[in-house]
């Protein structure tokens, strides 16, 4: 890990546990404290598990105690959600295919050893781990990796549901794997991972879902059209979802990054895609600096693309007790792409 992003995390870890004793002596009461009624009939006071509680030190990123299963965890967004969720006290599963998804895939496959290092990464910040080689097109699979965890871990407080291939292929050249598979892995996968992990949380009556979505899930893609119906299908599983587990208690979110720097995008194929949305003929053959110094005047905080570690900290605020009343809640982490976005 390089020395800066490691100096970030133990300066996350320190400030948490630093906030989290000061709260210890700090009066735990409600901002508005006082008598809170409407001509003299008492407003109704909600339960613990109702709200988000009375303002506490460092809430939206202490997970201490707490057991989370992340798929897709090899690389990428997976990875750095994966360990940031571990910066913040919770143990973590690491679940990945490591190995090739489909011919309907731009990106070059996963290796074990890059699911080890996200496992090394975790154990790195004290935290219980283990990588899982699944695919989450395998229902029956995932139903036993969240016995194993229960088992295991005594528990699975959250779910972040991550994997995810894309494909760059017009409509008028696809082959049948490249709309099929996209959704299957995708869409189905994403489905597959809420379906396996839910019952548990029911019977406990608690628990956390978080969706990767994409902003390419608000708008067409052109030539990324069964990437782009996916995470578009992502959002209606999500919202719906949200509606079906609320009253257990469960909360059901979506994380839609912009464009982030991660073996999924990292090839001229997609610096050329990501030069054309700004409405520029992308040159011949662009460098990731051209493609940058294109995009970045377009983006309202200046930066051509984000990095994997920009979008994990908000996967820990949706993990944590300050986001008890937060569901079926799109959260988009863009550089401010997304202002252009209705
Ligand atoms: N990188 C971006 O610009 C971007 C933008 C918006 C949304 N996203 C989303 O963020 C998530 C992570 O993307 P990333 O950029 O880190 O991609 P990535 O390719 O670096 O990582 C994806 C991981 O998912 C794994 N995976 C894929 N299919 C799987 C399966 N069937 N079973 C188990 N594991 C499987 C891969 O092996 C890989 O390790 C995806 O859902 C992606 O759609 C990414």
């Amino acid at each position: 890990m390089p020395a800066f992003d490691a100096a970030r995390r133990q300066f996350v870890l320190a400030t948490a546990a630093g906030l989290a004793l000061s709260g210890q002596a700090a009066a735990q009461s409600r901002t508005d404290e006082g008598p809170r009624t409407l001509e003299g009939n008492p407003m109704p006071e909600p339960g613990p598990e109702k709200t988000a509680g009375p303002v506490k030190p460092g809430r939206g990123c202490v997970l201490t105690g707490k057991v989370a299963l992340v798929t897709g965890a090899a690389r990428g967004i997976g990875r750095a959600i994966a360990v940031e969720l571990a910066a913040n006290g919770a143990d973590v599963v690491a679940l990945d295919i490591a190995g090739p998804v489909s011919s309907a895939s731009n990106a070059e496959p996963a290796t074990p050893q890059e699911l080890d290092e996200t496992v090394r990464q975790i154990r790195g910040f004290g935290r219980k781990s283990e990588a899982v080689r699944a695919d989450i097109r395998d229902l029956a699979a995932l139903r036993q990796v969240a016995d194993n965890i229960e088992r295991d871990y005594g528990k699975i407080d959250i779910v972040v549901a991550n994997a995810a291939i894309q494909r760059w292929k017009p409509l008028l050249e696809m082959e049948d794997a490249d709309w099929r598979d996209v959704i299957d892995n995708n869409l189905n996968g994403t489905a597959n991972t809420v379906r396996a992990f839910a019952p548990k949380m029911v019977a406990r009556h608690k628990g956390r879902f978080i969706l990767l979505s994409s902003m390419q899930g608000k708008h067409g893609t052109k030539d990324g059209s069964s990437y782009s119906a996916s995470k578009w299908g992502i959002l209606g599983l999500m919202k719906s979802a949200a509606m079906e587990l609320g009253e257990h208690n469960i909360t059901v979110n979506a994380i839609l990054p912009g464009l982030v720097d991660t073996p999924l995008t990292r090839y001229e194929k997609r610096l050329s895609e990501s030069i054309a949305e700004t409405g520029r003929k992308p040159p011949e053959k662009p460098t990731p600096q051209e493609a940058w110094d294109i995009r970045a005047p377009t983006v309202p905080l200046k930066v051509g693309w984000l990095q994997p570690d920009d979008i994990s900290p908000v996967a820990v605020f949706l993990a944590s007790d300050a986001a008890n009343m937060v569901t079926g809640a799109e959260y988009e982490v863009t550089g401010g792409d997304s202002a252009k976005t209705v």
